[in-house]
């Protein structure tokens, strides 16, 4: 049995939570601007938390209504131990359940092999989003 949780919920519910990952993964060690950062889509997003076993958040992923994931963000110290790909399976079963059609995403250039261990494609270009590269990806369910 996996030691961690998976909580769903809305920007209120979830905001201290997924505020506290994405300050320390997106602001702090990727140098992301907070303008950049924080948007209105949080407001209207489901939000995602991994909790550890000691109930303590460490992972984060949002879903938008255009079938959007993003703000992926796992904690430093708890990276390649399967926790983003078991959020990331989380949101696709979500995704399934709510018959959306397809989920899509923007992924940094070097998480371009775990999207794809998940079955996301990459569709066309490089391009700079914030100062770090990134292309367009897409998951399709058939
Ligand atoms: N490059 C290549 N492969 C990667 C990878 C990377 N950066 N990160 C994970 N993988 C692979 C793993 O090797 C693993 O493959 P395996 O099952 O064959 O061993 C698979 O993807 C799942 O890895 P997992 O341990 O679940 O990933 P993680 O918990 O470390 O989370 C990120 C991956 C990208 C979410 C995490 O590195 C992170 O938060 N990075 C900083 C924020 C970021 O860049 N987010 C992405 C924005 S698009």
């Amino acid at each position: 049995m996996t030691p961690f949780m998976i909580r769903t919920g809305s920007w209120d519910e979830l905001q201290n939570d997924a505020k506290l990952i994405r300050e320390q993964v997106f602001i702090q060690e990727q140098q992301i601007a907070a303008e950049d950062e924080w948007d209105a889509e949080d407001a209207i997003a489901l939000h995602f938390i991994v909790l550890d076993d000691q109930h303590q958040p460490i992972a984060t992923a949002r879903l938008l209504n255009n079938n959007s994931v993003g703000r992926v963000a796992v904690l430093k110290e708890y990276r390649g131990k399967g926790i983003g790909r078991l959020l990331m399976l989380e949101i696709i079963q979500q995704a399934k359940h709510q018959q959306r059609e397809f989920l899509k995403l923007s992924a940094q250039v070097h998480a371009i092999a775990f999207y794809e261990s998940l079955g996301f494609k990459v569709q066309g270009d490089e391009y700079l989003d914030c100062g770090i590269p990134h292309v367009d990806m897409r998951l399709l369910f058939a």
